[in-house]
């Protein structure tokens, strides 16, 4: 019997590293190409809705061209493994890219939107696709053109499902950060609410993120392999 039975995983764009997309702050990252307050923010979109039309665009093209690696495999076995000892595992999600879910991971919480959702503002209809869309692409739904947006959280709108995974760091045991530089908040600030409420805290990160000082544990090195090598303590121990 595993001792730990109620774990809050949070991720950002270092899990998806191994698998191809890019990060944002890193050397190289999707930050340096391409102004943030551009691309991921409402004025942004409001300025110039066609070239963020096209960053998004992109960004979904390229999940057609990558795959989940063995840290998100690991976190779906980990969500499996914990249900069938009588847990449970709450994974939420800074990043975008439906890795996840192809991963096979089951309870995700994507707080930062996700590229294949599309979101119509004119009847607030939201829906999936895998496909490419411009200032006049035409609601499904409401036949309206021009009011579709990605389903993506831009800098300054709230985060999705707060409420959520506020109750899971609150019920867990264990509050465990993956590959976020813990730059953006409120997602940076879940470290510090799961120690105040008394929770182990582990952080797995390529570097010393910018809360690393917040968590009981710090492992460095790629999520590949060090969550496949935690997960397994998990299950086993
Ligand atoms: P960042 O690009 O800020 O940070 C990625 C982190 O992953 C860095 O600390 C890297 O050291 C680490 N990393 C890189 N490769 C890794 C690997 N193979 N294994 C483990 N760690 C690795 O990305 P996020 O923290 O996810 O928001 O960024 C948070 C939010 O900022 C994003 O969701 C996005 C962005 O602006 C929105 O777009 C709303």
């Amino acid at each position: 019997m595993t001792k730990i039975k109620n774990i809050v995983v949070l991720t950002g764009a270092g899990i998806s590293a191994e698998s191809g997309i890019k990060t944002f702050r890193d050397t190289g990252g999707l930050w340096e190409d391409y102004p943030v307050e551009q691309v991921a923010t409402p004025q942004g979109y409001a300025a110039d809705p066609d070239l963020v039309h096209r960053f998004y665009n992109a960004r979904r093209k390229d999940l057609k061209t990558v795959k989940p690696n063995p840290a998100h495999e690991a976190l779906a076995r980990l969500e499996k493994g914990l249900i069938e000892k009588g847990g449970y595992m709450t994974l939420i999600t800074q990043n975008v890219d439906d890795l996840h879910e192809r991963g096979g991971s089951e309870n995700i919480i994507h707080m930062h939107g996700e590229l294949t959702s599309q979101w119509c503002t004119a009847c607030q209809h939201k829906f999936y696709s895998q496909g490419e869309f411009t200032p006049k692409s035409i609601c499904p739904k409401c036949d309206v053109a021009g009011k579709i947006r990605p389903d993506i959280v831009w800098f300054g709108e709230m985060p999705y499902r707060m409420d959520t995974i506020e109750l899971a760091v609150m019920n867990c045991e264990l509050f465990v950060s993956i590959g976020t530089s813990g730059a953006v908040y409120p997602a940076a600030g879940y470290v510090q609410m799961a120690r105040s409420l008394g929770k182990q805290t582990l952080e797995i990160n390529l570097e010393r993120s910018e809360g690393s000082h917040h968590f009981h544990e710090t492992r460095q090195g790629k999520a590949g392999k060090l969550v496949s090598v935690w997960v397994d303590e998990i299950l086993n121990g």
